[in-house]
């Protein structure tokens, strides 16, 4: 079920629902055995399958929220809370309404800070406080970005804001009432702060994200593919969809 790439423990799901259930089943392994940890998330389409199958682990009883910490991986600059594309909407929509979590322990960049240096300052203070993350999980650009570290010639370090590529922009505006909309910018946790995680946990689905999760895996470790840094990490599980692995398939010759 599990194979390995170097550090990487690849698990391939025949389709997208059994992608998210079996990420859900990691993540609530993890709260499991430590049950106050601080657990990183991410947006966008790919994990929404995996916070369903919490809520329904949470209304079954499997799961308990109550004294996890959360951080947020990334928010859009400028964009208000309450905006229905800002992260942090989309985290109340999908997790954050239907679980016990403690509200004080839940932290989201503010996307509408005036300071953005000390928010993220603030930010990475935060995570150090709570003793870093315990379970960090991630999506991935068609780009290669994670959070929404782009592709560059340095690797970035801590929370900071960072400008949004033209292919994420593009690649976003699907969310939007039109390109236009998209901010160009966004506060971000660096390579350095998600590398510090203490285990990560990436999913991919669908054939798009085939490519550049063979650059990820078999390619170069390089800030051009800014999730080829998991390479160097201990404790990485990568959980795909079957058109995803599509490339690694080929490549390796995996059934
Ligand atoms: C956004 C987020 C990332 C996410 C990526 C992929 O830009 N900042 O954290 O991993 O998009 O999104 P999707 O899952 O919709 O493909």
């Amino acid at each position: 079920m599990f194979q390995k790439i170097g550090n990487i423990k690849i698990c391939i799901e025949k389709d997208y629902e059994a992608m998210s259930l079996r990420a859900a089943d990691i993540f609530a392994d993890c709260v499991a055995q430590n049950s106050n940890g601080a657990y990183g998330f991410a947006t966008g389409s790919t994990p929404v399958g995996m916070y369903k199958a919490l809520v329904e682990k949470y209304k079954n009883g499997k799961l308990d929220f109550s004294q996890i910490t959360t951080f947020n991986l990334d928010e859009y600059y400028p964009i208000k809370g309450d905006h229905d594309q800002s992260y942090r909407y989309f985290m109340e929509q999908n997790l954050f309404n239907h679980v016990n979590l403690d509200k004080s322990k839940i932290n989201l960049l503010n996307g509408q800070a005036e300071d953005t240096i000390l928010e993220c300052k603030a930010y990475d203070h935060k995570i150090g406080i709570a003793g870093g993350i315990t379970l960090q999980i991630l999506g991935i650009g068609t780009n290669g970005h994670i959070g929404f570290n782009e592709p560059n010639d340095y690797f970035s370090g801590k929370t900071g804001i960072v400008d949004l590529t033209e292919n994420t922009i593009n690649d976003n505006a699907r969310f939007f009432e039109s390109r236009a909309q998209v901010p160009c910018q966004a506060l971000s946790m660096g390579i350095g702060s998600i590398m510090s995680a203490k285990e990560i946990l990436l999913l991919a689905a669908g054939a798009n994200k085939s490519k550049i999760i063979a650059d990820m895996l078999l390619g170069r470790v390089m800030p051009q593919v800014p999730a080829s840094i998991l390479q160097f990490h201990q404790h990485v599980t990568v959980v795909l969809d079957t058109p995803a692995a599509e490339d690694i398939r080929l490549m390796l010759g995996y059934q």
